[in-house]
């Protein structure tokens, strides 16, 4: 995967990307995400087979993987070893894919194309794709709930973590103010509701999940914190970005879907030169609060870089 620094603005950026790096970093937690997936995932011919079918397609044609990275490499950073953060990350996975197939249907963004490949509804039929949405989040809390929660966090902060980012007070939330927001006049205040919402917040609680995986403390719990929610809105950004400036070959989705639906996006509101400055803000702000504390490990830094600099 190539990475060019198309939205990268170098004043903002002190923090210089090694791309090599950090590819050969993404390809080796990708590998051990997938590696941890395949292993859990129930059988495609599980009866019924197909919502176990479209369950597997939607998990395995070709995510980033970027949530439980970041769970995985937040875990790091707050001192954790071994796999302390993978369940709660595989957790995340999920809950992210089921949020894709929804977003998808002909009553949400009505998107025929998703990582390159034709999406749920389009292959197993609308009534499938919901389902297996519904599957994927009731796995996500299985999963989720699998593992306790170290001391001094109650056992079952994990599941409380993703309720709490996927809910209507969340991911929901956001999805629902993203939909009524269609053609509606700009703002700035709608527009940071809905990015935080339905995509900082999960960003967040991944990192928040790796840090309470390793028993982090108040401090290292608040600065992942801040630095998940921080990367997540610049994520956002990021995605509207290219929504408006690349095509579907490269980003494997409709290119220019939001202005064609008249979405209310960071570009529609302040203009593609501003979007690309604030991402890079965000993802100043991110590292700086690493820098100024205890958690500031490569992998995390070098992550809210390719969070702006990535082509896809
Ligand atoms: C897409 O997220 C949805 C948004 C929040 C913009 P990703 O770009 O992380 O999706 P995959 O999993 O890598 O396809
Ligand atoms: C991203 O929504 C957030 C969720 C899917 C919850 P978008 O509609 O902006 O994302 P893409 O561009 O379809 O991936
Ligand atoms: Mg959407
Ligand atoms: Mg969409």
């Amino acid at each position: 995967m190539e990475v060019s620094p198309i939205l990268l603005v170098p004043d903002f950026n002190a923090h210089i990307l090694n791309s090599v790096e950090i590819e050969t970093y993404l390809d080796e937690q990708r590998a051990r995400v997938d590696a941890a997936l395949k292993a859990r995932m129930p059988a495609e011919d599980t009866r019924p087979d197909v919502i176990h079918k479209a369950m597997c397609y939607s998990v395995f044609n070709g995510g980033k993987r970027l949530r439980p990275i970041l769970c995985l490499a937040a875990a790091e950073a707050a001192g954790a070893a071994g796999d302390a953060a993978l369940m709660p990350g595989l957790a995340i996975e999920l809950l992210h894919t089921y949020t894709l197939v929804h977003d998808d249907l002909p009553c949400m963004d009505d998107d025929d194309l998703r990582r390159g490949q034709p999406t749920s509804h389009v292959v197993f039929g609308q009534a499938n794709a919901v389902l297996a949405g519904d599957a994927l989040q009731t796995l996500a809390f299985e999963w989720a709930a699998e593992q306790p929660a170290p001391g001094p966090y109650a056992p079952g902060a994990f599941v409380t973590e993703l309720a709490q980012a996927a809910g209507s007070q969340g991911v929901v939330g956001g999805q629902v103010e993203d939909l009524a927001a269609e053609g509606t006049r700009p703002s700035a205040e709608t527009l940071y509701y809905i990015h935080k919402h339905k995509t900082a917040l999960l960003f967040r609680a991944a990192t928040r999940m790796g840090a309470i995986a390793a028993g982090a403390g108040e401090k290292a719990l608040a600065e992942l914190d801040e630095y998940g929610l921080n990367i997540g809105l610049a994520f956002q950004i990021a995605d509207d970005v290219l929504n408006a400036t690349s095509t579907a070959a490269v980003i494997g989705k409709p290119a220019g879907s939001d202005a064609e639906r008249e979405k209310l996006t960071c570009v529609a509101v302040h203009g593609l030169d501003r979007s690309r400055e604030m991402a890079a803000q965000f993802v100043q702000t991110a590292t700086q609060v690493l820098k100024a504390g205890d958690c500031a490990a490569e992998p995390l830094l070098n992550l809210a870089d390719y969070i702006i600099q990535r082509t896809h």
